[in-house]
């Protein structure tokens, strides 16, 4: 494990600020071992503390994890409730941990409709680690691209409508700064577990020039080597932009 990581250290201009997980395959991985799929939200929860801890290990400054989405409401009404539950309890159990580490807890989605229980946790947790700044851990709860895209659009047409703008302002410095990741880069990575390939309705503005990892693992098996393995992959490739290979070799 040691040495993976000195790898990814040894090439620091790569490694990527920002990472974000689409954790996938709670419910399969259960199943696969005679269990309900929530003991795999359960197990699911030990990942994400392994991913935290890789992250602050690796120098990566932000982490977002999608844990719930706008369609995963559509759910049945018992998975929902213990996803909340788990929730509640997860920020509960790891807050003092947080706060010792450095890590601060920032909110991405339509949080003003969760319920009052479950938005009441997060607030507070908002609150006592707003002063951290060695990761930005950033969960997507109730978060949906397509809902995230519609405010932004509303938001903005209610500012020209006031006056406030010109519609000939609006550019995409504007466009992000009215989305719930304002203030916050790109992603540089994205990772997604379970073998899905799909976006799923994920940071649909953010990850346009975003690296994909997709592996086979489900969530629960998703360690902190398998993180590293994910950056490495990632030091690897070759970021064009738009540009061809010649011009970033002259570049460098
Ligand atoms: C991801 O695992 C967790 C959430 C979406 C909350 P799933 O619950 O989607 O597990 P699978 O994909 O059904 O196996
Ligand atoms: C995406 O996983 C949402 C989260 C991981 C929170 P899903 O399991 O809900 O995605 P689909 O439905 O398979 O696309
Ligand atoms: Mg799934």
């Amino acid at each position: 494990m040691k040495d993976i990581l000195d790898k990814i250290k040894s090439n620091k201009e790569k490694v990527p600020v920002h990472v974000a997980i689409i954790m996938d395959g709670n419910g399969r991985w259960a199943k696969k071992n005679g269990k309900e799929r929530i003991y795999g939200h359960q197990e699911g929860t030990k990942s994400v503390k392994e991913v935290i801890r890789a992250s602050v290990n690796a120098g990566v400054k932000y982490l977002t994890l999608y844990a719930f989405s706008k369609e995963n409401w559509r759910r049945p009404k018992e998975e929902v409730d213990f996803l909340m539950e788990l929730l509640i309890r997860s920020i509960e159990s790891e807050l003092d941990e947080l706060k010792s580490n450095g890590i601060r807890l920032l909110v991405i989605g339509d949080t003003d409709s969760l319920p009052e229980k479950v938005k009441d946790k997060v607030d507070n947790a908002l609150e006592e680690t707003k002063n951290n700044d060695t990761l930005y851990l950033i969960i997507a709860l109730n978060y949906g691209a397509r809902w995230e895209i519609t405010q932004m659009t509303k938001k903005i047409a209610e500012r020209v409508k006031k006056g406030e703008i010109y519609v000939d302002d609006i550019d995409d410095k504007m466009v992000a700064s009215h989305l719930t990741t304002a203030g916050i880069p790109d992603p540089e990575l994205m990772i997604r577990t379970s073998g899905e390939k799909r976006i799923s309705n994920f940071l649909l503005w953010q990850l346009a020039y975003t690296e994909l990892y997709f592996t086979d693992k489900f969530w629960p098996e998703f360690k902190e080597a398998d993180f590293y393995e994910a950056i490495l992959d990632y030091q690897k490739r070759e970021r064009r932009f738009g540009k061809i290979s010649e011009q970033l070799k002259q570049e460098k």
